[in-house]
Order: structure tokens, then sequence, then C-alpha cells
């Protein structure tokens, strides 16, 4: 291509589009150009560069990038200005050198390769045309990351990454690779790094993150049992889990250990077993609700969370009142839902029986009501307890501050706490998304 010179950018924004990893890798990409000497901006429109990070994971999702790149060349148009777009994240991987030929764009780096980000940046801006990278290279990006030097009080560590599932209608298997874990020694020394710069919670991510295995081949509660060790870290979380991969001695862990939280992210997709059997999920509706009683029994006020599809390819009426019998045994505390979206190379992809687009409405309504009634349920059901919330940031009001509880729902309470602090309250109030509380004691800063 005849690109035109462009100046090295100063200035950067990076914008995610996609899942908790996705926005853990927008941090790093980020942390990594300010490594650089570059300035981060909020205002993508003032950007020298803007990287757009992005998810593949629904036809939406991945239109969304397009329309994005129209929008931010038209408006720095307009001021005589022309930024250099970097495309990041599972769209990049998917789709690599379409988008330069698509949206002619400057950069496209995959999730495995963005610690080359700098690097290609400079390529483009050297007027040598655009500059790609979509390798999944043995060796992990990880160690050419920088150190973090300031965090939120709940922050993300990915520790797993890659799938080997291949559900029947997902794109993840091909966007991300095959299921790598971390070293255990990379992962602590992260979590006391993460801690230094502020870090009270940490989530470790996962595309099937309780599929992490260490050298020894022992599984995620190994790593929660290390991680437990850590003075000043008082939550641990981990997300996304698969059903199969929910070991006793992790559900042992449930019960054994205090700083990980009583929350659970594992998606089902579906209640019934030829649905299941044609996403090639390898767990059957019983099976899966066997497991919610083991996981239960181990820890009896666990919040449970999921994902469900609607519409998949041939479901029928009654295979979806499969779906919705399900909801209503599990008595999910909060639960994402989508309308199944036909991806380009899946084999769900190639099946009959697309479901007419009116009747996917009507069922992911049916769903919403009842997915949203059992969380109103669990809310109203935390009034009257008290629980420790950590503090994450300023609420609307003077003197209110948001946090989380244990349970990961939202809660708003007046006190003078700073962020990142633990503090005990009693739970009065509950809404349908959030609980209000009152401070009882302060624990610890
Ligand atoms: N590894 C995680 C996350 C996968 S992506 C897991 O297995 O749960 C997050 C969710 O997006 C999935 O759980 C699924 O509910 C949804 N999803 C994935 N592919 C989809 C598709 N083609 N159409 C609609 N929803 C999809
Ligand atoms: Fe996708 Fe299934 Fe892997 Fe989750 S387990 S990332 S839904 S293929
Ligand atoms: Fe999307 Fe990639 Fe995450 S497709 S959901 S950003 S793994």
């Amino acid at each position: 291509m005849g690109a035109a010179m462009k100046t090295n950018p100063k200035t950067f924004h990076v914008k995610s589009f996609g899942c908790q990893m996705n926005v853990y890798d927008g941090e790093r990409m980020g942390e990594l150009m300010a490594a650089q000497g570059m300035t981060a901006t909020d205002d993508a429109d003032a950007a020298d560069l803007v990287v757009l990070n992005t998810c593949h994971i629904r036809e939406k999702a991945t239109e969304k990038v397009y329309s994005d790149i129209g929008r931010l060349r038209k408006h720095a148009g307009a001021q005589g200005r022309a930024p250099m777009i970097a495309v990041a994240g599972c769209v990049a991987q998917a789709e690599g050198e379409e988008i330069v030929r698509r949206a002619k764009v400057d950069v496209v780096v995959g999730p495995q390769a963005y610690h080359n980000l700098p690097e290609l940046v400079a390529r483009a801006a050297s007027g040598a045309g655009a500059a790609l990278d979509t390798d999944m290279p043995a060796e992990s990006k990880f160690g050419a990351l920088p150190r973090r030097r300031r965090v939120a009080p709940s922050a993300f560590l990915t520790v797993q990454e890659g799938c080997d599932k291949f559900c029947t209608y997902c794109v993840v298997p091909y966007t991300r690779g095959a299921e790598v874990s971390r070293p255990m020694a990379a992962i602590v020394d992260e979590a006391k790094a993460l801690v230094d710069a502020g870090a009270r919670e940490i989530t470790l991510l996962g595309q099937n993150v309780n599929g992490w295995r260490d050298a020894d081949d022992n599984g995620l509660e190994a790593l929660i049992h290390a991680l437990d060790r850590i003075e000043g870290l008082h939550r641990i979380r981990y997300t996304t889990s698969h059903p199969n991969d929910m070991t006793d001695g992790l559900i042992r862990a449930h019960a054994d250990v205090e700083k990980l939280m009583p929350f659970l992210h594992l998606p089902v997709q579906a209640g019934n077993d030829r649905v299941l059997k044609a996403m090639n999920r390898s767990h059957s509706r019983d099976s899966y609700l066997r497991l919610i009683e083991r996981i239960r029994a181990a820890r009896p006020d666990i919040a449970l969370s999921g994902d469900f599809i609607v519409g998949f390819p041939g479901e029928t009426d009654a295979e979806f009142g499969d779906t919705i019998s399900l909801i209503d045994a599990v008595g999910y505390a909060q639960a994402f839902s989508f309308k199944y979206s036909p991806r380009p190379g899946t084999p769900a992809a190639e099946m009959g029986g697309a479901v007419p687009a009116e009747v996917m409405d009507d069922r992911l309504q049916q769903l919403q009501a009842a997915l949203n009634r059992d969380q109103a349920a669990f809310n109203a059901a935390t009034v009257g307890r008290t629980c420790t919330v950590l503090i994450e940031r300023r609420g609307k009001l003077p003197g209110q501050m948001l946090g989380k509880s244990p349970w990961l729902q939202s809660v708003h309470l007046m006190t003078d706490a700073p962020i990142g602090a633990l503090v005990e309250v009693e739970i009065v109030q509950a809404g349908p998304n959030s609980l209000g509380g009152i401070e009882r004691v302060r624990k610890a800063a």
C-alpha cells in the first residue's frame, strides 16, 4: 500500500469491546505503550493512536469494529487529523489481512502477539505500510510485558488462555488458540505485584480457567491456595469455568479457602440434552444439575451465574422450555443471555434449522424475565445480612461510595472509607441490580 508517512504517536487510547480477558489485554497494551513514553487519553477522538481491542464472539460485536473505524476517521477528518488505527483482539486474529483490505487500518495485532505492539506502531509510522502480527508464538507474551504499577482494588490476572472444547457455535478456540496455562511462579509474582500496586481482590481469568494446570498437573485449587498466602490480598475470584473441569479439589477449595469468594460463573448454555449435544458441550442437563448440588454442599451460600444461548439451530419450543426449567431449578444470582449468532468457520454455522428472528426475540425475552426474577429474588434475600464490601469507586451522591459484596452484587453506602477499603456493611435495601447498605465496621484499607 502507498501509505503516507505518519508521525510517531504521542498519545493513545485503548477501547476494549470483549470479555474480561479482552479488558485485561487492553490494560496491558496500555501499560506497554505508557512504558514507551506515550500518554494515555480518555478521548478517542483526540488520540494520535487508537487501539480497537475487538471481540469476535457474535456478529454484532465484529461489525461494531468497522462502524467504529468509520466514525473515528470521519471525526478526525473533519479536524484535519489522521490518527493511527490499530485493530487488536479476536477480530484481528480471525480476519487478519482482511481488515487492512476492508478498512485500511495501520496495525493489526492478535491476542497472542500484542507484546509486539510498540514495534508494529513504529513500523507503521515509518511509512512501510500496514504492520500485521497474528502469530501465536510458542513463548508467551507475558514475559515481555511491563510490571504493573497502579491498579484498581479489583484487578484481573490472566492465568490460562485458549480453549480445546470446541463448542460448535464458538470462535474462541480459533481466535485464542489451544489451552495454555501460565506457570504458577509467574502468576504468584504478578499477583504480588498487583497487591503492591493496590489490588485487594484478584479475579483469575481464563477461557477455561478451571482447566488451569501447573507443571505437576495440580489444578486451579493449588494456585488458589498459593494466592491465599499473599498478605494484603483479601479476595480471590476466577472466571470463566467449564462444568467439566469443576474437580472435587476445586469444589473443596470453596469450602476451605476463606478468601475465595462465594460466586461461581458456570455457563450451561441450554437445558436440553439434544441441544447440549449439538453444541458439543460434553455435559448433560443432569450432570450439570448434580454438579451444582455438590458445589452448594461445599459452599451453601454460593451465588451462581451462567451464560445462555437461545435459538441454537433446530431448537424447538419444547427444548427451549427445558432451558427455562433448568433456570427455575438452579436459581441464578445473575446471568448473561444471547441470541445465537452464526459465526464463520464454526460447525453450527453449517447446521440447518435456523430459528426465525421473532422466535429468538420471544425466547430471549422469556429467558431474561426468568433470570431477572431470580436475580431480584437473590438480591432481596441478602437484605438483613451483614457482609464485607470492597469499596471500588465513588457514588453519584456526595459521601456515597460503591463496592462489591462477596456475591458480586454492587452495594452503595454512605461512608468516608477510601477506595480499596473493606467495610463491614449491613444490607438494608435491594433493587434488581444493586443493594443499599449501612457501614458497621471498617476492616482494612
Ligand atoms: N469460555 C467461556 C466464554 C465463552 S464466550 C465459556 O465457555 O463460557 C461467552 C459466551 O458467549 C458463551 O458462554 C456463550 O454463551 C456466548 N456465545 C459464544 N458464541 C456464541 C454465538 N455464536 N452466538 C451467541 N452466543 C455465543
Ligand atoms: Fe467457546 Fe465452548 Fe470454549 Fe467456552 S468452552 S470458549 S463456549 S468453545
Ligand atoms: Fe470476544 Fe475474544 Fe473474549 S471473541 S469474548 S474477546 S475471547
